[in-house]
């Protein structure tokens, strides 16, 4: 399977002329490195602009509401994505979860909704502080309780994304993580899946690593982490950068 690089665009750039641009310049990028499949997630109001750019890269979105529609006053459904052709869509991540207190049972029900409707969640789960050697039991929490009552046929469309929120580039005093960690998070994960639907779903779940990715670091989480992708945040919002990452990850 190829790997896959998803540029999380969080609340940037400030202009849709910006979001056109740079999303213009990524759509090079993926044309060039066809071994890589390459999502941008925009923010909402540029989702059809940057629909309309791409080509080879996909279409994905930051997050999505579980309804289809109806009175909820500043949410954007699963529905309404779909009909802008949104494939992935980012759920649960830690700047959702500490600073807009999105809950357990929030990310579960967008969770059900998204693969019930033949949408790739990509579940972002991931500690809020380093602990040396023993992996966080928060990370078993967190996927326990997003994946609650999924129906075990549909986890293959569903991507897991460890960010340890402590290596996030714009968490004050964040530092990057090293591969082996990433490593050792890689097969706790799976550990946790297996536990819960079987092995073989344990050992096929998509696993992808985000949290200060860059061209340097890229290829390690790659490979010597075996992470299948990378949810890339700052270092997308620069096109070379990205450029970059996606050159160093077509070689992996
Ligand atoms: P970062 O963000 O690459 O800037 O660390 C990653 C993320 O939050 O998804």
């Amino acid at each position: 399977m190829k790997k896959i690089l998803i540029a999380n665009w969080k609340a940037n750039p400030s202009t849709l002329h910006e979001a056109a641009e740079l999303a213009r310049k990524i759509e090079l990028a993926a044309s060039a490195h066809r071994n890589v499949e390459v999502v941008v997630a925009p923010p909402f109001p540029y989702l059809a602009t940057v629909a309309s750019v791409l080509k080879r890269a996909k279409l994905g979105s930051q997050d999505a509401f579980w309804e289809d529609a109806g009175p909820y006053t500043g949410e954007v459904s699963w529905r309404q994505l779909k009909s802008l052709k949104v494939g992935h869509v980012i759920v649960g991540h830690s700047e959702r979860r500490i600073f807009l207190g999105e809950t357990d049972e929030m990310i579960n029900q967008k969770i059900r909704a998204l693969l019930e409707h033949g949408l790739a969640p990509v579940l972002c789960v991931g500690e809020r502080e380093r602990i040396e050697r023993e992996m966080s039991e928060a990370v078993a929490h967190q996927i326990g309780a997003a994946l609650a009552g999924v129906k075990k046929n549909l986890i293959k469309n569903l991507m897991i994304a460890y960010e340890p929120v402590w290596a996030i580039s714009t968490m004050p005093g964040s530092r990057p993580d090293t591969p082996g960690n990433a490593f050792q998070a890689n097969v706790y994960i799976r550990k946790i899946v297996s536990g819960l639907f079987g092995r073989i779903t344990g050992e096929r779940v998509r696993i992808i690593y985000g949290g200060s990715v860059n061209a340097q670091n890229v290829s390690s989480f790659l490979t010597d982490a075996h992470m299948q992708g990378a949810l890339v945040g700052s270092a997308s919002l620069d096109a070379e950068n990205f450029a970059c990452i996606l050159k160093a990850a077509s070689t992996c």
